[in-house]
């Protein structure tokens, strides 16, 4: 799935509380997602783009070849309004930069579906992360809520290296996996809005709201569209 229907909100009623936005996009795949978003972001004054996949498609770097006013990075000159396509796994790629200084405001978790990669990946994100960053998890009411998906096993992904070998798991699924992490930190909660796939995730001791309104039937797959779905925002008064 993907999380078009959120993705100008999180840009407008989100990222715009920093004057040049860090993302971090785990999953691209046809850039469903990546290329509205970055459409977006290059409305800012600087921004970067970290994407991650273990395929990464020609077809999502010939079209942000041609976005204006966005370095494609390894191709263009950077310019602080940078965009990474990098072809690894997740879990690898977090481990290895769990040091990074300067850290992501939003972090899209959607790369392998089951719940073993998921609960690594919010472990791991939490270095790469600040205390007002919100992490959104794709596919929390989607087909592998409970369920477990390795792309690994999928027929197209036979032969890439990178993709994480399956595993049998008591547990299963991205559900679990998210709501198991929100049981075991006090200080994270989650949102949802209706049946729709994302789950948001924010910390419940730096955020006083987080809440979605819209005037858009709830529970009919119409986001879409939605022109005016809104997220209401508020931070705790914090000394
Ligand atoms: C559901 S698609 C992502 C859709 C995208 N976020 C969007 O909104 O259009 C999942 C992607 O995750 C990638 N993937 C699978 N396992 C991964 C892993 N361990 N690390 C990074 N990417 C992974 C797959 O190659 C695939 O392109």
């Amino acid at each position: 799935m993907s999380y078009v229907g959120f993705i100008k909100t999180l840009c407008q009623d989100y990222l715009t509380g920093y004057k040049e936005p860090k993302v971090l996009e785990i999953g691209i795949h046809k850039g469903q997602t990546a290329l509205p978003l970055i459409h977006n972001l290059s409305l800012f004054e600087g921004f970067t783009y970290m994407g991650v996949d273990i395929h990464v498609r020609s077809l999502v770097l010939e079209q942000l070849a041609q976005f204006g006013y966005v370095s494609l990075v390894n191709y263009d000159e950077r310019s602080g309004r940078d965009v990474f396509l990098l072809e690894a796994n997740s879990l690898h790629w977090l481990e290895e930069h769990q040091n990074l200084d300067s850290k992501f405001d939003l972090v899209l978790i959607d790369g392998d579906h089951n719940y073993k990669t998921v609960s690594k990946e919010l472990e791991l994100v939490q270095s790469v992360i600040h205390p007002r960053s919100l992490i959104v998890c794709d596919d929390y009411n989607g087909q592998w809520a409970e369920k477990d998906l390795y792309y690994s096993d999928r027929d197209d992904y036979k032969e890439n290296k990178r993709a994480t070998p399956s595993e049998e798991s008591e547990i299963q699924g991205v559900r679990s996996a998210i709501d198991e992490f929100v049981e075991a930190h006090d200080n994270w909660s989650i949102c949802t809005l209706g049946s729709f796939d994302p789950a948001f995730l924010y910390r419940n001791d730096v955020w006083d709201r987080f809440e979605f309104g819209t005037d858009s039937p709830v529970g009919e797959k119409r986001l879409n569209l939605a022109r005016n779905l809104r997220l209401g925002l508020k931070l705790k008064n914090m000394r």
